[in-house]
């Protein structure tokens, strides 16, 4: 099969935001206790994170850090976290049916996204709580000192304030399954005034709205209505949610799911903007689209509920494929395209669930294919985002319908002109031409791909570079032309 590509410098969309590569790490099963932190690891490090995550979430080239939830915010008691460890109080943690032994908290995470060289970004619990303890968590993390709080945070070490910018006002309130769980009306009036009071500490401060938890929900667009009437001059972003899967072993459809983020950024623009007219405002509100990834949600809803409250217990631990990973891809390739405003992403999680790292309890860590992509899209893309005109095969699919083969993206930075590329056909190469006159005389330098003869393919602790990105040579420079295997993720550096 065959596709063309025409790129130019003049197609820009958007910068390249470095908070589309943000990530999240929630209190949930291993994300943090075996993930981030576990005291006697043999990399841990004298705060107990572990050395070799934090390799990782290095060479990952996460931007930022959602923190600590989720769904578990919406029950938690930043207070619980913070002081003498032995103090700390241990909770249920209702969302995950879990203990929490708040042997990290605010602090700690702070102190770990220092040494990963991330950004923090908190939320709130407008589940169980509501503007007065997001205030207070406000004073504790940003207020430098001279305040309870403030003093309270140096007191338990941090002289200098955290200096968190980007808050979230709450999470998924729209789901029934969140504690504390509101309808839009309710939940707008308490973002709103969470927000006005949160800026009369610091007007600065970046806020992020709930929006639905998903496009499926079914409030999904008048639930980000009437969030952003009653909100619309107090925030800075509208948050979305989505996760993906294979469905009753419709690959095609899978490797299509992009076309449902598309349908869902455009309608929750479209959303924002027509608040936008109503309400006079000359604001535009971005998407924080910070919690997406490929996540086997089906099989967790088949599980009986556990019966005990067990701390940290192995959830949410999906093994990802080539697929899955080439999907991860194609989902980057679409918030990249909408950079203009989508301007902050975070892959749900980082570490054990749902992730790009896999740790074992005091043993080995590895990559999952799905790191991959996001590491070379976060390495590679820089400067501006480019418009690629495409002309595609097309193949048909019983979720979205007609859907292109080829799905790109470009970007044109100190990196160079990069091209993201995904083949979503299950069986057939394409033969991409490149039309890139108009960038001058410029050769293929590079191309890598994620690709192999099983879709189904996976790393583990015994194998971890079973799937990961390899020279591709099948290329060459006058026409410009390379061939991208089926199911597969590409990045083509041009010089
Ligand atoms: O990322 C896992 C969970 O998915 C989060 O806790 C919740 O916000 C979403 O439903």
């Amino acid at each position: 099969l065959q596709a063309q590509l025409t790129l130019d410098p003049a197609f820009r969309v958007a910068p390249v935001h470095r908070r589309t590569f943000g990530a999240f790490v929630e209190h949930l099963g291993r994300c943090v206790y075996t993930g981030i932190y576990e005291p006697g690891h043999p990399t841990a490090d004298e705060d107990g994170f572990r050395g070799d995550v934090l390799a990782l979430a290095r060479e990952l080239g996460v931007t930022t850090i959602r923190y600590p939830g989720g769904n578990f915010v919406s029950g938690y008691r930043w207070e619980d976290g913070v002081g003498p460890v032995e103090r700390r109080p241990r909770r249920l943690d209702l969302a995950w049916h879990s203990t929490e032994p708040n042997e990290v908290g605010v602090d700690e995470f702070v102190r770990w996204t220092a040494k990963a060289g991330v950004e923090p970004m908190m939320a709130v619990n407008l589940g169980t709580r509501g503007v007065q303890e997001a205030l207070d968590l406000l004073e504790y993390c940003n207020v430098p000192s001279g305040t309870t709080l403030s003093d309270l945070r140096v007191a338990n070490g941090a002289k200098e304030p955290h200096g968190v910018r980007m808050w979230c006002l709450g999470n998924e309130m729209d789901g029934p399954w969140q504690v504390g769980h509101k309808t839009a009306r309710e939940y707008g009036r308490l973002a709103a005034e969470t927000a006005r009071a949160m800026r009369m500490i610091d007007p600065g401060l970046e806020l992020v709205a709930c929006g639905s938890s998903g496009a499926s929900m079914p409030t999904f667009g008048a639930w980000e209505a009437t969030v952003l009437e009653e909100t619309y001059d107090l925030v800075d972003f509208i948050s979305c949610h989505a996760y993906y899967e294979e469905k009753a072993g419709d690959l095609a459809s899978f490797l299509a799911s992009a076309a449902d983020m598309e349908h869902y950024i455009s309608s929750v623009v479209a959303t924002a903007d027509h608040v936008r007219a109503r309400t006079g405002s000359r604001k535009r509100i971005n998407l924080s689209f910070d919690e997406w990834n490929v996540w086997y949600m089906s099989r967790v809803q088949a599980q009986q509920p556990t019966v005990d409250w067990p701390v940290a217990p192995p959830l949410l631990e999906d093994h990802y494929h080539l697929a899955d990973a080439v999907v991860v891809g194609s989902l980057l390739i679409t918030l990249l395209r909408h950079s203009d405003r989508v301007t902050a992403a975070s892959l749900a999680q980082l570490v054990n669930v749902i992730a790009p790292i896999m740790t074992e309890p005091g043993g080995r860590v590895w990559r999952q294919t799905t790191f991959h992509p996001f590491a070379q899209a976060a390495r590679y893309a820089s400067g501006e985002v480019l418009r690629v005109e495409s002309l595609s095969p097309v193949h048909e699919t019983a979720a979205y319908g007609e859907v292109p083969l080829l799905h790109t993206v470009a970007t044109r930075g100190d990196e160079g002109t990069v091209l993201f590329a995904v083949n979503r056909s299950v069986e057939e190469s394409l033969e991409l031409e490149i039309d890139a006159r108009a960038l001058g005389d410029v050769r293929i330098a590079e191309v890598s791909t994620l690709g192999g003869a099983d879709p189904y393919a996976r790393n583990t602790a015994d194998d971890p570079t079973r799937v990961t990105p390899r020279p591709n040579t099948d290329h060459r420079s006058d026409p410009l032309r390379v061939v991208l295997p089926p199911v597969s993720w590409n990045v083509i550096r041009l010089t």
